[in-house]
């Protein structure tokens, strides 16, 4: 069937007629043949993105868009009734995001206008038809060469998917103009900014001046080519906001995470031309750069058939050091500084008007030091790391293959060099920059972001720094030294820890089987290395009177706390550790073994314990005057305990820390020292309580680290709260928190 069709074509070449009667024979007769009526298609898609004297004109009342092969940019009228425009946006991006916009200062007031290309001279011209004389009027032309297109219908004007609208000889292909030599405020991958050396052509990016309205605005977005080149945002004449210099990998102002960035950059500064373009090595990702209205410029992000807006992946000036010379001549900006004042002097300066720059009020910026003797005179350089180096326009750019010792030569030769950078720092990079004069817009930027700027200062100043840098390593030196010794002996303690610990439990034991429960009694031998006495739960029940609420002092950390009296009328505290507490035994045990083995009349001591199944008891003195917080929290009960007493109080308390971490045969930090833990006896004396919590330390032990953080937050140090590290300091800190 195929081969018949094929030489019915063949023969009836000679006559179109014949030839369309058989195709539709075909069509009606056969099924569709799909390979024609794609080809047919593609045709019909192929004119679409392009105009010619041949094809129709784009025409506002028709709403034809010019629409480029991939479909991804579309060109056409758009506007309010009266102010038309012809531009370029994303085909199927929904919102209509324009790119590019040919008459922006000059809108069409009706739907009369058309874009075609000129008869006599071949260009792509917008006109519309005034009502008074009823004439094509020019809105904008692309206004090229005319001899490039003649006969003028060898040119055809394609909008390509890159966004570029070229006007091209249809048959050399040569391209008499783009849209991309002419941007708007819109930067697209594959554009160049920059300047043509040749043809003396700067492409530049200009903001609208409102969201509807696309003439020129304020803002521009350009490559200044003086010194070394630096891409500059500006308000009308004025700098704004420096991208910075091209330093061999990107503009030197931007952060160090934009490198991450899956595009490919590249900066091109020779004979020819100084330009700056990228492509994004994915293609599923749309991106591009806008200068918007408010002067920011933004760099947007879409993922290709993502339903999402445009995502802003970064934006600038962003922060209070972006706006150009923040901190005036030889200022240094520095978010992270204070809250409000973000300038400081670079090495060698200190503030011009002192009274000012502390009224934080940068403006005039900072001066040499008085007497700094800067020409001959025994002077250096200062580095200062990760910083956009100052503003290149002015700089000697040296980009024969110079090292930087060399640079630092060059700049000392001048003695009015004031500091010197590299010119490329990248892996193969080299040659300097050399500044001469002021130093302005200086600005930190987050670690690994920046380069190195080589600060001029005088022999002092170079001591003063120099010094300092050797301070620092000598410090680094002397911290690792001794974190090495604190692991040894860390390890060896934690060692001998291991070893001893089968001897620890034991001893527990022994403690425990000579209770009263048959139970323990079982688990070791009788006897006791410790002279602690065991009570029988029962003495307990009738001194407690069951341990009811009426006899009930306070909850503990690990349970509650009871009044009781034993036959013999001593009055006793007990504290019943809970039976639900899981941490109950362990500090127990804890308790147990630290308090048994201290006496101090600063500590509280104990009189005994008491084991019976779950149930776990420690027998206290009782203490009448209850615990210190009770005092000083009340401001009734407050005013009783005059200076003379809080004093002796805080005396006390001291000696008895000073005991528990040194005059006491063991070293314990209490870590949960604070007032609710400090009880009074009948005289008002002090007395720690509460080793549940409390740690033993070898003698020589210093610092120790826990995963589990207790105690309590408002009297912790820092460093025991966030990174678990507890020492003997820890207690002085929540002693010092008590005190105040
Ligand atoms: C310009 O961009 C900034 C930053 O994204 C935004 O806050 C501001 O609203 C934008 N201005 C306009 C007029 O769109």
């Amino acid at each position: 069937m195929k081969d018949n069709f094929r030489m019915q074509i063949f023969s009836a070449k000679s006559s179109p007629i014949h030839l369309n009667h058989i195709v539709m024979n075909y069509f009606t007769h056969a099924m569709i043949h799909y390979e024609l009526l794609l080809f047919l298609i593609f045709r019909l898609c192929n004119c679409l993105d392009k105009i010619s004297i041949q094809y129709n004109p784009i025409r506002d009342i028709d709403k034809t868009v010019l629409v480029s092969s991939g479909e991804t940019f579309a060109l056409g009228f758009f506007g309010k009734p009266n102010y038309r425009y012809v531009g370029i946006w994303y085909h199927k991006i929904p919102g209509q995001t324009v790119v590019w916009v040919a008459n922006r200062d000059n809108p069409i007031t009706d739907s009369s206008g058309f874009l075609s290309i000129d008869t006599t001279n071949g260009n792509l011209v917008l006109y519309h038809n005034s009502n008074i004389n009823q004439t094509d009027e020019v809105v904008w032309s692309t206004n090229a060469s005319s001899s490039a297109c003649s006969p003028a219908s060898c040119c055809v004007a394609q909008l390509l998917d890159s966004s570029n609208l070229v006007l091209l000889h249809n048959i050399t292909k040569q391209v008499i103009w783009q849209s991309f030599d002419y941007p708007t405020n819109t930067i697209l991958p594959n554009m160049k900014l920059g300047l043509d050396r040749r043809t003396g052509l700067n492409r530049f990016l200009t903001s609208w001046k409102s969201e509807d309205d696309p003439g020129i605005g304020n803002y521009s977005y350009s490559i200044d080519p003086s010194g070394s080149p630096q891409l500059i945002l500006y308000k009308g004449q004025i700098p704004w906001w420096r991208a910075g210099h091209w330093n061999g990998i990107i503009w030197s102002g931007l952060p160090a995470t934009s490198v991450k960035f899956p595009f490919n950059a590249s900066f091109v500064n020779d004979n020819n031309e100084i330009s700056y373009m990228w492509n994004m090595l994915d293609s599923s990702i749309l991106s591009r750069i806008v200068v918007n209205e408010s002067g920011i410029v933004q760099l947007f992000i879409w993922y290709k058939g993502s339903q999402r807006a445009w995502n802003e992946m970064w934006s600038a000036p962003a922060d209070h050091c972006d706006p150009y010379r923040h901190c005036g001549a030889f200022g240094l900006c520095d978010t992270g500084n204070a809250e409000h004042f973000q300038c400081t002097c670079l090495p060698g300066y200190e503030p011009r008007f002192p009274t000012q720059w502390y009224m934080r009020d940068a403006n005039h910026g900072c001066a040499r030091k008085p007497g700094s003797l800067i020409c001959r005179g025994g002077e250096g350089f200062v580095n200062v790391a990760n910083v956009k180096v100052p503003d290149t326009s002015r700089v000697e750019v040296i980009s024969s293959g110079l090292s930087l010792k060399a640079c630092e030569k060059e700049c000392l030769r001048n003695c009015n060099c004031t500091a010197y950078a590299k010119a490329n720092i990248s892996e193969k990079g080299s040659g300097c920059i050399l500044w001469h004069g002021n130093l302005i817009d200086t600005r930190k930027l987050p670690a690994d972001g920046g380069q190195d700027l080589y600060v001029r200062v005088d022999e002092h100043d170079l001591a003063k720094y120099t010094k300092r840098s050797k301070g620092l390593l000598a410090t680094i030196l002397v911290v690792s030294g001794v974190s090495i010794l604190f692991s040894i002996i860390f390890f060896a303690y934690w060692f001998l820890k291991r070893k001893r610990k089968g001897q620890h439990n034991l001893f527990l034991n022994d403690n425990i089987a000579s209770g009263e429960s048959s139970k323990e009694k079982n688990l070791g031998k009788s006897k006791s290395h410790l002279d602690l006495p065991f009570f029988d739960l029962r003495t307990l029940i009738t001194a407690t009177d069951n341990f009811s609420t009426t006899n009930k002092l306070g909850q503990g950390g690990f349970g509650s706390v009871y009044k009781g009296q034993l036959i013999s009328g001593q009055d006793i505290a007990v504290k019943r550790l809970s039976k639900y507490s899981g941490q109950g035994m362990e500090e127990f045990k804890n308790e147990v073994t630290v308090i048994a083995k201290l006496q101090h009349r600063n500590l509280v001591s104990l009189l005994g314990c008491c084991i019976h199944k779950e149930e776990k008891m420690l027998i206290y003195e009782y203490l009448p005057n209850k615990s210190l917080d009770y005092f000083i929290f009340d401001a009734r009960r407050g005013s009783n305990l005059d200076w003379t007493k809080r004093f002796e109080i805080v005396i006390g308390i001291a000696r008895g820390i000073l005991y528990l971490h040194q005059d006491s045969r063991l070293k314990i930090i209490h870590r949960d020292l604070k007032a609710s833990n400090v009880l009074l006896d009948s005289t008002m004396n002090p007395k720690i309580s509460d080793f549940g919590m409390a740690r033993m330390f070898s003698e020589d032990q210093i610092q120790a680290r826990t995963k589990k953080v207790v105690g309590t937050y408002g009297y912790m140090s820092p460093e025991y709260a966030m990174q678990g590290l507890y020492s003997t300091k820890s207690d002085v800190f929540s002693f010092g928190v008590l005190l105040l």
